[in-house]
């Protein structure tokens, strides 16, 4: 049985590095190749990833009407994450099928050191279990920045902005380091025309497919 457990494939990189354009293209090819492919996402579409949508967008206020605080953040990043395994990941991978996820640990490690001690956040972190492999699709900020304003002008999340950006590039180039063998990272050049980003990956993936017949 073990031999027909699905992948764990996921995704990360800044704002506007094409993640989900990459993640949802590759569940395309996986089921234009016979395999069955799950498209997910984090924060998750489950209670608590719903709150952190919310709150990332301005649409949630804290206590009075105030910001949120930035620990409490984390742990709701690292809940959301164990929940979402347990509910929605590891059942699909256990049923064969492969499961595409759009953001993981890597991104609580760059995103939520900004305002915590980097140790303390992979601290929470640790249950999460490691992906098959990890893609890292490594833009620029400036890049990232251009891109997503041309895809959504105006609209700014809560960690969108130039300054931490650009923090947050120098965390992902920290975190490859540090933990790219336990995620098992490739770094791509997400800088890259969109289809030769997309055929560098399906090149690997194809190759870490197990053999059914
Ligand atoms: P996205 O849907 O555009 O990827 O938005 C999710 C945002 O949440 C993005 O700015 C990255 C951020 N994020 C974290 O800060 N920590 C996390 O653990 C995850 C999964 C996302």
């Amino acid at each position: 049985m073990a031999s027909k457990r699905g992948r764990f494939i996921v995704f990360e990189g800044l704002d506007g590095a094409g993640t989900t354009t990459q993640a949802q293209e590759l569940v395309r090819r996986l089921r234009a190749a016979g395999e069955r492919a799950h498209f997910t996402a984090e924060p998750s579409s489950g209670p608590i990833g719903s709150q952190i949508r919310m709150m990332l967008a301005g649409r949630l206020v804290g206590y009075r009407g105030g910001s949120w605080d930035r620990r409490s953040l984390a742990l709701l990043f690292a809940g959301d994450r164990l929940d979402h395994v347990a509910s929605d990941i590891e059942p699909k991978l256990a049923q064969g099928m492969h499961v595409v996820c759009d953001r993981y640990v890597l991104s609580s490690l760059a995103y939520q050191s900004l305002d915590n001690p980097a140790e303390w956040v992979a601290a929470i972190n640790r249950y999460a279990p490691p992906p098959d492999v990890t893609f890292f699709l490594r833009v620029r900020a400036s890049v990232a920045l251009k891109r997503r304003q041309a895809a959504s002008p105006g609209t700014v999340d809560l960690f969108e902005t130039l300054p931490q950006q650009k923090r947050i590039e120098r965390h992902y180039d920290r975190d490859v380091e540090a933990h790219g063998k336990r995620h098992k990272v490739q770094v791509i050049d997400g800088e890259l025309p969109l289809e030769t980003v997309s055929e560098q990956i399906w090149a690997d993936v194809e190759r870490r497919l197990p053999r059914r017949r």
